[in-house]
C-alpha cells in the first residue's frame, strides 16, 4: 500500500546535544513511513552538536540557532518548517513565551525523571539522576509533557518507570533511563500523529485510548496465579 505523505505528521525536533532521542525518532518513525510521521527539520541550539550531524546523515534539513537569535527567529524557523508538532529532544534553552503560545498543545518535551519531581531550572543531564539517587528514590523514568512557559512544568502526557538499583551512580541510572526514553518518545509522537491524546482546556492531557500497549506493570511475576 502506498502512503500518502501529505497526510503524515511533520515534526520539527529541537536538540542541544548528541541527539540519541532524535535518532530513535528517525529509526522508529521517520524511516518507517507507515507510522505516519516524518521529521521536517532539526533545530540545533549551537553548531557542532551530534543532533545536527544525525540530521545531515539522513538528509533532514537543519538550522543552527545563531548566537543572540530572538523569539522571532525561532517562530519563523518553526513556522516555515510546516511541522504539526515540535519535539524538544534534549533542548536546554527556555522556549520564549511567544513560541509557547503559538505552539501550545503542539510542542512536547522529554525529561529524564518522573515529573513533577526532579525538574526545573538547572535540572538537566547527570544532575537529574544524581538528585534522584541522593533523594533515595527507588523508581525513576522518563516523562513526556507539553511545553509551557516554565521549565519541565507543562501537562504530563506519558511516563514509564525505571528502577533505581543499589549499585547505581548517576551515569548508570542515566543510561537505563535513556534506553526507555528511546521507546517512550517515539511511542508518544506516533500517538500524537494518530490523534490519540490532546491538551484539554483544564490544562491536563486527555487520552482517547490507553497510552501504553501490551505492557503489564508486573512487580511480582505470577503473583495472581
Ligand atoms: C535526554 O536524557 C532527555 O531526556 C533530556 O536530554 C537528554 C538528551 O539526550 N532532555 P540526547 O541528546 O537525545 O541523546
Amino acid at each position: 500500500m502506498s502512503i500518502d505523505v501529505s497526510e503524515s505528521l511533520g515534526v520539527a525536533v529541537l536538540a542541544s546535544g548528541s541527539g540519541t532521542n532524535l535518532q530513535a525518532l528517525i529509526d522508529k518513525l521517520h524511516l518507517v513511513p507507515e507510522r505516519g510521521v516524518r521529521i521536517q527539520c532539526v533545530v540545533g541550539s549551537k553548531a557542532g552538536i551530534g543532533a545536527v550531524d544525525r540530521a545531515a546523515e539522513h538528509r533532514i534539513p537543519s538550522h543552527v540557532m545563531p548566537a543572540g537569535a530572538d523569539e522571532t527567529w525561532l517562530l519563523d524557523t518553526l513556522e516555515s518548517s510546516n511541522a504539526g508538532l515540535v519535539v524538544l529532544a534534549g533542548w536546554l534553552k527556555l522556549i520564549p513565551p511567544g513560541a509557547v503560545r503559538a505552539w501550545r498543545g503542539r510542542m512536547i518535551n522529554i525529561h529524564p525523571a518522573l515529573l513533577p519531581s526532579f525538574g526545573g531550572p538547572g535540572m538537566y543531564g547527570r544532575r537529574v539522576h544524581d538528585a534522584v539517587i541522593n533523594a533515595g528514590a527507588r523508581i525513576s523514568g522518563p516523562t513526556v509533557h507539553f511545553v509551557d512557559e516554565i521549565y519541565d512544568n507543562g501537562a504530563i502526557i506519558a511516563q514509564w518507570p525505571v528502577p533505581v538499583l543499589e549499585s547505581d551512580d548517576g551515569e548508570a541510572l542515566a543510561g537505563r533511563v535513556l534506553k526507555v526514553e528511546h521507546r517512550l518518545l517515539p511511542a508518544v509522537v506516533a500517538s500524537f500523529a494518530r490523534n490519540s491524546f490532546e491538551l484539554g482546556g483544564d490544562g491536563r492531557v486527555t487520552w482517547k485510548e490507553p497510552w501504553f500497549e501490551h505492557e503489564v506493570f508486573d512487580l511480582i511475576p505470577n503473583a495472581s496465579q
